[in-house]
């Protein structure tokens, strides 16, 4: 049998941080092994971000470098530009009009971004009906997806089912796949880590700027002196210790009564940290430095990739036209 299908996408934001590496790209890598992959490079849903456009295209490359130091194998999966596969765009249209707008209204991220100001425009409306067709244009099984992406999946299974209904059985109805990873809060220990709050770690960061940053992590609020017992379970750093330290080979136990206690002092346990984060990230930084020359592989890649989508969105979009008899 055919193995299961997984589709998943990026909006091309820039360069890659901590926060993705752990709720997404870790996740990916390892599902390449046992899913017929499809990962793509949302750049039509960066569009939402007008100011973004100029930086789009160089974007679109360094988040496929990204990948690529990260572990995603073009043996394994299918990497591609969403704009490269025109079939997105028609199948798109074609659910729209099987779209009630009040499904899109209702939409939590859509009403989220009307409240903070943004532009009432028809493209964020239609937001989730683009993913739809980015996932049912594979026939995708799986949808690895963050928790804010949730609703957006649950519009895609609404839209699949009611096509279905109509028009015969064409698409499955695709599944979430949550990440099982803990959640990394940014260096502020607030917020969810963002390129915009400017409490991250990039991927591709230089040893000494991990360390610099690390530095100015806050740590358990109710510490005040040296010396003060410590609370972990309150404190992002140990948080850190937890995602990062066990693989490294940490006794997070013994940090954690050392913390207590107090005689664990925070500047080195934020020390320790950095040590783990650089050993952690140096083969990423190797292997993006010798992508960074390779202009010719990341284009070779992509034409690959891109030819490999296209037969499987060209094939799904002629089945609709066939079911819809147009
Ligand atoms: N909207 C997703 C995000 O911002 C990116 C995305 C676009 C996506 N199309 C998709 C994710 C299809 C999953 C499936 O994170």
């Amino acid at each position: 049998m055919d193995r299961e299908r997984i589709l998943s996408g990026m909006r091309p934001t820039g360069r890659l941080h901590l926060g993705h590496y752990i709720g997404v790209l870790s996740d990916w890598v390892k599902l390449q092994e046992k899913y017929k992959c499809f990962f793509m490079i949302a750049d039509w849903h960066a569009l939402t971000d007008r100011t973004d456009t100029k930086e789009i295209k160089e974007n679109i490359k360094r988040v496929l470098i990204d990948w690529l130091s990260a572990g995603l194998d073009p043996q394994k999966s299918t990497l591609f530009v969403q704009s490269h596969i025109p079939p997105h765009a028609e199948l798109h249209l074609i659910l729209s009009m099987i779209t009630p707008i009040s499904w899109l209204e209702r939409c939590p991220t859509y009403k989220e971004k009307l409240n903070q100001g943004g532009e009432n425009n028809y493209g964020l409306l239609g937001y989730p009906v683009l993913m739809t067709s980015d996932i049912l244009i594979y026939k995708a099984n799986r949808v690895p997806v963050g928790e804010d992406q949730l609703p957006h999946l649950e519009l895609s299974r609404e839209i699949a089912r009611r096509f279905n209904h109509l028009y015969g059985e064409v698409f499955p109805e695709p599944d979430s796949l949550l990440s099982k990873t803990t959640k990394i809060l940014g260096l502020d220990g607030k917020k969810k880590m963002g390129k915009s709050y400017e409490n991250y770690i990039a991927l591709a960061d230089e040893p000494e700027v991990i360390l610099k940053k690390t530095q100015r992590m806050f740590t358990d609020p109710k510490k005040i002196y040296i010396g003060d017992p410590g609370h972990p379970e309150e404190c992002n750093v140990y948080n850190y210790h937890k995602i990062f330290g066990e693989s490294s080979g940490e006794d997070l136990e013994r940090i954690f009564q050392d913390c207590q206690s107090g005689k664990l002092l925070c500047t080195s346990c934020k020390k320790n940290l950095a040590a783990i984060l650089i050993d952690k990230l140096t083969p990423f930084r190797q292997k993006k430095k010798e992508l960074e020359k390779e202009e010719g592989i990341l284009q070779k890649i992509l034409k690959e990739g891109e030819e490999k989508a296209l037969t499987v969105a060209s094939s799904t979009l002629k089945q609709v036209k066939e079911a819809m008899e147009i």
